[in-house]
This record gives structure tokens, sequence and C-alpha cells, in this order.
């Protein structure tokens, strides 16, 4: 395939090495000249392991060329690759001028031709930035049709910079954003001896993807350093403590606790991270990111009330009060917190809880919902059916199923789903989640 990469940095350079490497022609462009001077060359322009053979093989072969015109970059390419720089802004925001740049030139060129090369944007760029600026740069320019003349891919890069050409070839995802189905057939046919499981998403998801990683990669790292900070004065070795806690694949290093959601409760998790926070003030071990933490819980509950109180129903069935399913644990529960607000805010509420019977309820737990509630029995309802002269119901626990929620939506009832109940019609009614 011939493949044309525009922006020779990083992850241009790593791209078109490894392009070269798999037995593709490859055209570097870049408005650099001292870049290009070297790929014409056959040496690298960036230092990074591996590269420098990658490409001086690949320009001894005869299939590297390098230009700093966009025009004779483009001729006679199948596929273009955008890993042109995105850097921050004085203000944080990400400045796309030489993207925007390299798309426009990428349009005109295409107007004297008549290949349809696909256009691959592998820049990080923030949601919605393909579709609402990219796209009409490239429709101005080139007076096609993106979509029915041209296609248009978001194919995010996962590499790391010293591992570069090894994450290339094992990368964690191969992740494609799509304007229309099928529009990067062409590009995973490319991939089709690698091993990595493929996603195809629409072009905002793919590019939400990127900085979901990069985000949850800072967290993970500052996480890591309050806890080994906290450790230290604490005489612990925290290396001991982070091998111990990274070789538990079920709950800590998972999919667990990484799905949107509703807020955590209950008696364990907010009572331990006050602990750990009172703890590291008496030490003078500052852990800005856990202090965050219970405010951006909280702020989880003060979302829901703010949405539903805009929703503007008299009476609110809520489905579950505990703070997890199949108990009558309420110490902490985030939906008690919720149902004392809803209360507050003047509405009337159903509650059912299949695990809960007031009459058994004993200490802490009995003491912390009578003093959020008042009388349990004042709300508490005993089946599903009670609910439905609610005009909003709240499913925080995952036990109804989704014909039970299609029913309520038919009778014209408004449906919050915290948890994510599996075949819901999503397009039915007033059929919401928190995070969806
Ligand atoms: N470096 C990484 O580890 C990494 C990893 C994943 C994603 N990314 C993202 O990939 C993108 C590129 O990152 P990078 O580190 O390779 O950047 P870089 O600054 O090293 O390289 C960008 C290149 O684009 C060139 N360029 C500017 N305008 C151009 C134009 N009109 N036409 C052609 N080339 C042009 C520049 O001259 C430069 O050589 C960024 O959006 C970055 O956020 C970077």
């Amino acid at each position: 395939m011939k493949v044309s990469v525009f922006g020779t940095g990083y992850v241009g350079v790593v791209s078109l090495a490894c392009l070269l490497r798999d037995g593709h022609d490859v055209v570097g462009v870049d408005p650099v000249s001292s870049k290009i001077d070297d790929l014409s060359q056959g040496k690298t322009p960036i230092q990074e392991p591996q590269v420098a053979e990658l490409i001086s093989a690949g320009h001894a072969a005869g299939r590297l060329r390098a230009t700093t015109d966009p025009a004779v970059g483009i001729g006679g390419a199948e596929m273009l690759w955008l890993c042109v720089g995105t850097p921050s802004r004085q203000d944080g925001g990400i400045d796309l001028d030489s993207l925007t740049g390299a798309i426009q030139e990428i349009g005109r060129s295409l107007r004297g031709l008549k290949t349809r090369p696909l256009v691959i944007v592998r820049s990080t760029v923030l949601p919605g930035t393909t579709e609402n600026k990219l796209v009409p740069v490239l429709e101005s320019a080139s007076g096609l049709s993106v979509g029915r003349d041209i296609q248009i891919v978001y194919h995010p890069e996962f590499l790391r910079e010293g591992s570069a050409v090894n994450d290339f070839d094992d990368p964690p995802k191969i992740v494609v954003g799509e304007l229309i189905p099928g529009a990067a057939d062409r590009l995973l046919d490319l991939y089709q001896n690698y091993q990595a499981p493929r996603f195809r998403l629409k072009l905002a998801e793919a590019e939400l993807i990127k900085y979901c990683d990069n985000l949850f990669h800072a967290v993970k790292i500052t996480f890591a350093n309050e806890i080994g900070a906290l450790a230290k004065e604490l005489g612990i070795d925290a290396r001991i403590v982070a091998d111990v806690f990274c070789a538990d694949r079920k709950l800590n290093i998972s999919p667990r606790y990484l799905r949107p959601g509703f807020a955590f409760g209950g008696s364990c998790l907010p009572k331990d991270l006050r602990a750990i926070l009172r703890r590291s003030a008496e030490i003078s071990v500052e852990m800005p990111m856990l202090h965050s933490v219970l405010n951006s819980n909280r702020s989880q509950i003060e979302r829901l009330v703010d949405r539903i109180v805009t929703l503007g129903p008299q009476q609110v069935g809520l489905v579950g009060l505990a703070f997890k399913s199949m108990t009558d644990d309420m110490r902490e529960s985030p939906y008690v917190t919720v149902a004392k607000r809803l209360i507050g805010e003047g509405m009337s509420l159903k509650i059912y809880d299949q695990g809960i019977q007031p009459e058994r309820l004993i200490g802490s737990n009995k003491i912390s919902v009578q003093n959020a509630l008042g009388h349990l029995e004042t709300w508490l309802v005993s089946t599903l059916d009670e609910l439905t002269s609610c005009e909003l119901i709240l499913v925080n626990h995952p036990s109804v199923t989704a014909d039970q929620i299609h029913t309520w939506l038919d009778g014209n009832i408004t449906v919050v789903d915290l948890v994510g109940i599996t075949d819901v019609d999503r397009d039915r009614g007033t059929y919401e989640g928190i995070a969806w």
C-alpha cells in the first residue's frame, strides 16, 4: 500500500518506520526541511529504539521518500496518516492550527487529483473535533463531500516514547472512529497480521478514548505517588504494598469499578478514605487527589438531584435504597442521601427494596436511615407495580428487567437508570442514565 505520513515527529516517524518494515511504500511530509533531509537520506529525525534501523532498511529497499510539498506527498497515496502536532495553547486548550493547516493543504491538493485517499487522523484531538472542525475544512478546501466522495477516520495512537516500536507492533487495542460505518475497512486491512482487539466506534467516541486512557494513566500515577508518600512517612516500603496491590487482578487491576455509574457509598469506602485523609493530615502528608475524591463523589449525587429537579416530578419511585442490591445495609448509602434530598425538594417518594425489612433493622444501620428519612415504613412499598403512579422512577439496583422498564416507558414514566440494565431499548421514550 502507498501511505503518506503528514507530520514526521515522534508519532509520524514511528508509524512511518513500522509501515516501511511491513512492506508499504511511504512518503513523509513535513514543513521542517531538516527532517525531510534526514528521511531522504534514510536517517531518522528522532531518537527512538529500533527506528533508525527500520528507516535505513526501508530507504535501502527504495520504499521511502520525503518531501516538504504536500501536493507531492499526496500523489498516488492510498492513505494519508495525519500525525501533526496538537500542542497546548496558553489557556490550556489545544492548538489545531497545524492540523487544520495540513488538512487544508491536503484538500487543495485533492482538487487537482482523481485519487481519493483515506484520510486518517492520528493526532490527539478533543471529542467532536474531527466531525465539527476537520471535516468542514476538508470539504471546503477540496470541494468534496466527506462520507460520499472521500472518507475520514479517527485512529488514536497509544504508543509510549521509549518503547514506541514495540507498542506499534503489539498495541493494547486498535481503535477506529468512523463517520459512516465501513469507512475504516481499508485501514483495518493494513492491521491484518496484528494481534489486538479492534474497536469500531463513532468519531467522537474514538477521540474520547484517547483522553480517557491518558487521564486514567495520570490518575494511576498520582494515586500510586500519594500512597507512596504516605507509606514512606509511616515507615512502610510502598513498593512492597504496590506489589501486592497489583497482584490482585480481580478487584484492583481489572475492569472492576471502572464502569461509569453512581456515587460510591457503604460502610467502608467513605469511612476508610476519611480515616486515611485524617491520618495523612496528622503526619503532614498532602494527598490532594484523594482529598478531592469525596468532593467528586458528592458532585455525582448533586448532578443526579439537579437532573431530577429539572425533570420536575411530584412523585418519584426508587428501586433500591441499600447501598448494594440484595443487602439491607443503608450506612452511607448514596441512595438514602438522594431520597433525603428529593424529600427536601418537596417530592413524595415510593421506595421498593426487596432486601429491606424495617422491623429487622438494628444498630447504626437503623439509626442512619432513621436520621435521614424518619420512619422508613412511610416510603416503602412491597411491589414494583406500586411504582406505576410515579412520574419518574430511579433504578438504583439491577433488580428490574428490561421488560419492566419498557412497560414503565410505555406508560409515559421517565426512567433514570443508574446501573445500566441490559437490553433496554435506549431510544424508547424518556429513558436516561447518569452517564449516557
Ligand atoms: N509523542 C507521543 O508519545 C504521542 C503519543 C500518542 C499521541 N500523540 C499525539 O500525536 C500527535 C503528534 O505528536 P508528536 O509527539 O509526534 O508531535 P511532534 O511535535 O513531535 O511532531 C509533529 C510534527 O508535525 C509537523 N507539522 C506541523 N505542521 C504540519 C503540516 N501542515 N503538515 C505536515 N506536518 C506538519 C511538525 O513539523 C512536526 O514535525 C499529537 O497530537 C500528540 O498529542 C503523541
